[in-house]
């Protein structure tokens, strides 16, 4: 089989949708790995659609720790050439860790995290042995700083800055180019799901100029992007202070912004 191939994970909804779009135009076809077996399919359609490439979709639920066992045993095997991973599907908790589901959180951890590892190891050897090849992961501002009230998902996103840091480091020479993707509030579905009570729900970037940034800078081999000049300032006060005033700050600020929990 020719071409180059993307995976993206999260591709039914917001940012991982538009950068199935994104990918597609640049001539990538596209596997697609999200739940929603519907909206994959119009995803998937979409991007056969307007760029002409091929759309697989695999329809698993990430939170599940067996979930991708059987697309990773069938990647080792097939002859095609995955240029891309995308990390990107995820979901936040809101409220203090003391009263949410312990259960929930774990699961949190397997969609972000052990599946984000999982898809990165099974991808890499090919990709070192071919010199070429592109992980992008989907983190947040909240990488830099502890989020009270939303503190194992704010951990996870610290957690992909640095894999993605130490990856990005150990594959130098290779070919292989790890970005990490550092989006603020974004105009998705995010917040509605993990019940975020916000006082202005159009504040934000859209999903689709977040896409735009990522791709192209992933593709330029960007190691960490941090799309937007306050979405920046906030990483430079984040780096610059004490993690304690950044946990005080960050509670501040989602205060003013109306968030239920603050
Ligand atoms: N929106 C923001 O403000 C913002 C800011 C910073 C970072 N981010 C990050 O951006 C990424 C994309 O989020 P988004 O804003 O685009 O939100 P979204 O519209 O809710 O999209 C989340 C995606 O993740 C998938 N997903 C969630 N749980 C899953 C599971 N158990 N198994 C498989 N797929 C699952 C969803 O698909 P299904 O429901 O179909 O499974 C969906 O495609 C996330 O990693 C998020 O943390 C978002």
């Amino acid at each position: 089989m020719n071409g180059k191939w993307a995976i993206i994970t999260g591709a039914s909804s917001g940012i991982g949708k538009a950068l199935a779009f994104e990918f597609a135009a640049g001539g990538f076809n596209v596997v697609l790995i999200a739940r929603n077996k519907t909206a994959l399919a119009e995803v998937a359609t979409e991007c056969s659609r307007r760029s002409g490439v091929e759309a697989e979709i695999v329809a698993t639920d990430l939170s599940d720790p067996n979930a991708l066992d059987g697309f990773i045993s069938r990647l080792s095997s097939d002859s095609r050439r995955y240029e891309v991973l995308v990390n990107n599907a995820g979901f936040g908790i809101h409220g203090d860790f003391a009263s949410t589901d312990i259960e929930q959180n774990l699961r949190l951890l397997n969609v972000q995290l052990a599946a984000a590892l999982k898809l990165t190891r099974a991808v890499l050897p090919t990709m070192i042995a071919r010199r070429s090849g592109h992980v992008l992961n989907v983190a947040s501002v909240y990488s830099f700083s502890p989020v009270p009230f939303q503190s194992v998902y704010a951990a996870c996103k610290a957690f992909l800055l640095s894999f993605s840091s130490a990856l990005g480091n150990e594959l130098k020479g290779t070919g292989v180019r790890v970005t990490v993707f550092c989006p603020g509030t974004t105009q998705t579905e995010f917040r509605s799901r993990a019940r975020i009570g916000q006082k202005r729900t159009s504040s934000g970037m859209t999903a689709e100029a977040a896409a735009r940034v990522a791709y192209l800078e992933t593709l330029r081999g960007k190691h960490i992007v941090v799309p937007g000049l306050i979405n920046r300032l906030f990483v430079f006060l984040a780096q610059l202070l004490p993690d304690s005033t950044v946990a005080g700050l960050v509670r501040f600020i989602n205060r003013q912004r109306g968030q239920s929990h603050s």
